[in-house]
């Protein structure tokens, strides 16, 4: 008999993981002999439970909130980037039963917005990042891997933006120069802006309004958001009103799983219209 491949999602709560979702599909999709689970694990019990998961022999999981941190502490190795933003996404357990960490989101973006602005060239330039918490940390690691122009960090607690631009500029001296700014200063940073994200929670469903006027970006300007619920922002829909590009968050969040299912499961996964309509169901 085949052996089924196990992998799963650790998080606390987790009920609402879309994780699940995708893996299914694309196991089913593939004839993949493997389940994915949701583990819920508080964060007292994390040590005990992913061992515990060790012995059931999973092959790996990925980790959300509150463990993208703490997770690290167990792990035998840290991929660069891992170990750089201080927090993982995707766990991978070797056949000695140690653990692997890496951290994903990055890449799903990049990946996302490849998927959506195929023409976007990231060299040199100007990214307006709003937002400086665990989202906006993974984006902007991954595009200081781009080479591009300048990154302005702008984020509604100021002293964080100024943290954060600091801890990147060390890491990264003589590459992209990445810049913090004030909430207020937005409207005069966006007639140079060749892509602004939003990294906030602003504009979901059940939140505050993201209030931003897109008028003074330039025509050829890309507007990105990792809000998904709802799929098409207000900031996007002002943003496609103009005739700019608009990319949506869900295919982050589709693009940062495939590494760890192509790890756990040896099959390189696609993204498709299907699985978008899937999750967002
Ligand atoms: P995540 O891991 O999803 O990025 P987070 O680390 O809690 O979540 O970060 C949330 C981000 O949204 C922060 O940059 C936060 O700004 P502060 O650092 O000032 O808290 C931003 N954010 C949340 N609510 C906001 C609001 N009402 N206005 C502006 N920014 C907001």
């Amino acid at each position: 008999m085949r052996k089924i491949l196990k992998a799963g999602v650790i998080g606390h709560p987790i009920a609402h993981s879309k994780s699940p979702i995708i893996h299914g599909y694309w196991l089913q999709k593939y004839g993949i002999a493997g389940e994915y689970l949701r583990y819920d694990i508080a964060p007292q019990d994390l040590k005990s439970e992913v061992a515990r998961l060790v012995d059931s022999g999973l092959r790996g999981f990925n980790v959300t909130i509150p463990h993208k941190e703490s997770i690290l502490e167990l792990c035998a190795n840290r991929s660069e980037l891992a170990q750089k933003i201080g927090a993982a996404n995707t766990i991978t357990i070797d056949d000695t039963g140690r653990l692997h960490a890496d951290s994903t989101d990055g890449f799903g973006f990049l990946q996302n917005m490849a998927a959506h602005v195929p023409d976007l060239n990231w060299r040199n330039k100007t990214i307006m990042i709003l937002g400086a918490g665990g989202a906006a940390r993974a984006i902007v690691w991954a595009l200081m891997t781009v080479d591009v122009g300048q990154i302005i960090l702008v984020n509604r607690t100021y002293d964080k933006a100024v943290a954060l631009c600091a801890e990147l500029t060390n890491q990264y001296e003589g590459m992209s120069e990445i810049i913090p700014g004030h909430w207020a200063e937005i409207p005069d940073f966006l007639p140079r802006c060749d892509v602004v994200v939003n990294t906030t929670s602003l504009g979901m469903t059940g939140q505050a309004a993201l209030e931003i006027n897109l008028a003074p970006l330039p025509a050829n300007a890309v507007v990105s958001d990792i809000v998904y619920a709802p799929l098409e922002t207000e900031l996007l829909k002002q943003a496609r009103g103009r005739g700019l590009s608009a990319v949506t968050g869900i295919g982050m969040l589709l693009h940062q799983a495939r590494p760890g299912f192509e790890r756990w499961f040896g099959v390189k996964p696609d993204v498709t219209a299907e699985l978008e309509s899937l999750v967002l169901s």
